[in-house]
């Protein structure tokens, strides 16, 4: 099995699709490595592409809000994209680009190895769970994947665009705080202590 130092530096210097030629940086991935709950959102967009940091621009910085909601920071998740360089004018990333960065993300779920997986938004859902996914249907429903327990939520591009989602995602929150309750008690007492202190 590949090292994390082996993976990011084949993904550094990926030229798989024509992404590649118009990133600034590669978006490998951000948080903690050891984490029982991975998530996955669909491709870099401006600040990501500059930063090298998933989800740091307006949608991350709500996601952001949207965890401390159930007391979750980058401390006790790991997450990345499907296409780990960022498609131009933040356009859906194609099958053919999916398909040449997805070895990468099942190499980084292999090393994370987490109990839980959460897809932000269809194209992760549709790449992850099921390609005839429907993300106004299926949203927050929890289904079990080989080891893993794996759901789907609103991206939250989706949820600045339309606030109206925003009360069913908040229920898909709390659908995400008892599934670490009861799969990663640890992770539970550790968000819900730094809370406290
Ligand atoms: N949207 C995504 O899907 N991923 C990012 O990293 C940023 C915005």
């Amino acid at each position: 099995m590949v090292t994390w130092e082996q993976l990011q530096a084949m993904c550094g210097q990926c030229q798989k699709c024509s992404l590649a030629d118009t990133r600034h940086n590669v978006v490998f991935g951000d948080g903690n490595p050891n984490a029982d709950i991975m998530f996955v959102g669909e491709g870099p967009g401006e600040q990501e592409d500059l930063t090298g940091i998933p989800f740091v621009g307006a949608a991350g910085q709500l996601l952001d809000q949207m965890l401390a909601i159930i007391d979750l920071d980058r401390t006790q998740y790991y997450i990345v994209n499907i296409v780990k360089c960022r498609p131009p004018r933040n356009r859906d990333p194609q099958n053919i680009e999916q398909d040449a960065c997805i070895p990468y993300l099942r190499a980084q779920v292999r090393l994370v190895r987490p109990k839980m997986i959460v897809c932000l938004g269809r194209i992760a859902a549709q790449r992850l769970i099921d390609p005839s996914y429907r993300i106004t249907r299926e949203h927050g429903q929890w289904v079990q994947k080989g080891q893993f327990w794996m759901t789907a939520i609103y991206h939250p591009s989706a949820l600045l665009r339309d606030v109206n989602k925003r009360p069913e995602t908040f229920d898909d929150l709390i659908g995400i705080r008892e599934k670490i309750k009861e799969l990663s008690p640890e992770t539970y007492q550790e968000a819900t202590a730094a809370k406290q202190s």
